[in-house]
């Protein structure tokens, strides 16, 4: 996996003239990992078209291997993989490496609590500074030994056993560790329930209806949803086709929003409705987005989009939305350092506990970069004067894909260009970012090594 193995790539992206094409974007990173794990539960052979091959998915696809499934490549892009069934995985006889995957890590977490065998987990230094007691206590509540260091980080092991079904209402709006009781939900009798208080991605739920499951889904008055599901269920094998990531979408509908004369159409876009919180609030603020061709697609909402430029302006982003765009904060705070007045974004305390701390670094290159700014526990305020940003300066990434390509999007349009210190994390979420990028007219290169 490159972004381990070899030295820092700097990046810099160059002011650019308009944007202007169609393409489309890698598959879903969520839907990637749920197709690789529920087509290794269920007894034959699901074919999966479109697959994000991204270094976090690999991760998964090379961990349920481990775990005893047969997961390939075929010649024609697609990927097969075949499981056992049900409680069929098998011990696997070295560390699951999750590399700086956090989806990866959790949810595999709860798929191996249910195993009568230890599971060790080990990932990056991003990683093994992200809370895994989320994921541990709910686990342990249901009967899971897990061993780790102190706070439940990562290195850990999960020591599987029979299991006994829980209530649990999640203390944080998470989306992996819903997924993660589900998982271990799977191979435990009886209903477990878990409650969301304020709904978050449901591609776990959706995925498991794909494969023959029944799944009860109920919403409650005060925005909460209640999901139930009684274990022991048989999956069946049911073909995938990955719609490209909305999170990926995202930086290049921001992209061709500030960049003059832009005209960008993206076909094959996952619409989530738990996911397109970005697309409503990029329009809020006046940008010119289309949305075409709303379909239907292995159980999730798809659709392709025509972003033209337009002049954006401050507005305030309701706290409640932000579980449907919880990665897109940092390539919206770009979009909010080109409008006009103050974009007000704040409930975002998750932010901090990403593969970085994102309000943080997003800050600090914000500002190196002239942008006017201040950054609240659990936010920030952008004030914009609807022009380009100075931009200049050299930013850290600390190991996170999206700061990294926020920054280079910011570097497109700003007057000067911007040069991101490591390049290589891109490949976790969205391979060949940068020639993309360059197919629609952007100024996108790599420091040649001396
Ligand atoms: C994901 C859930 C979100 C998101 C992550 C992918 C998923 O994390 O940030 O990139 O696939 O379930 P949280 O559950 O921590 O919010």
């Amino acid at each position: 996996m490159t972004s381990q193995n070899s030295l820092p790539v700097p990046v810099t992206a160059q002011p650019a003239g308009a944007l202007t094409g169609t393409i489309s974007v890698p598959g879903d990173k969520s839907i990637s990992h749920r197709a690789l794990i529920f087509g290794s539960l269920a007894a034959g052979t699901t074919t999966v078209k479109g697959l994000l091959e991204g270094e976090d998915v690999l991760r998964t696809a090379a961990a349920m291997r481990q775990l005893g499934a047969q997961v390939t490549r075929n010649k024609d892009g697609s990927w097969e993989v075949t499981g056992n069934g049900v409680g069929a995985l098998r011990e696997p006889d070295d560390v699951l490496d999750m590399g700086n995957s956090g989806t990866a890590a959790r949810l595999l977490m709860g798929l191996v609590a249910s195993c009568p065998f230890t599971t060790f987990f080990a990932g990056d230094a991003s990683l093994h500074k992200r809370p895994m007691g989320r994921v541990g206590r709910p686990l342990e509540e249901m009967g899971a030994l897990i061993t780790s260091r102190s706070g439940g980080r990562f290195p850990l092991g999960v020591t599987g056993r029979n299991l006994m079904p829980i209530d649990y209402e999640l203390p944080v709006a998470s989306a992996q560790v819903k997924s993660a009781i589900l998982l271990a939900a799977l191979d435990t009798p009886g209903i477990t329930r878990v409650t969301e208080p304020k709904p978050t991605r449901d591609h776990t739920e959706n995925m498991l209806r794909h494969f023959g499951a029944a799944v009860k889904m109920s919403a409650r008055e005060d925005g909460g949803r209640v999901i139930e599901y009684q274990g022991q269920q048989e999956l069946t094998p049911a073909d995938i086709i990955v719609p490209g990531d909305p999170s990926s979408a995202a930086f290049i509908a921001v992209a061709a929003s500030i960049l003059p004369g832009s005209d960008v159409t993206i076909t094959n876009v996952g619409l989530n409705p738990l996911r397109d919180g970005i697309f409503i609030t990029l329009k809020e603020m006046g940008a010119n987005i289309e949305i075409m061709n709303l379909r239907e697609q292995a159980g999730e909402r798809v659709g392709d989009l025509r972003i033209r430029a337009s002049t954006l302006q401050g507005i305030e982003v309701p706290p409640e939305r932000a579980p449907t765009m919880i990665d897109e904060f940092p390539v919206l705070f770009v979009a909010a350092s080109f409008a006009k007045g103050k974009t007000v974004m704040r409930g975002l305390e998750e932010l901090r506990v990403k593969e970085s701390d994102r309000l943080a670094a997003m800050a600090v290159g914000l500002k190196a970069c002239g942008v006017t700014l201040e950054e609240l526990d659990d936010g920030l305020i952008i004030d914009g004067n609807g022009s380009a940003p100075m931009g200049g300066g050299r930013v850290v990434t600390h190991l996170d894909h999206r700061i990294a390509m926020s920054f280079l999007i910011l570097g497109l349009a700003a007057n000067n260009p911007v040069t991101v210190d490591d390049g290589r994390v891109m490949e976790t979420s969205f391979p060949g970012f940068i020639d993309l990028m360059g197919s629609l007219g952007a100024k996108m290169a790599r420091e040649q090594a001396e």
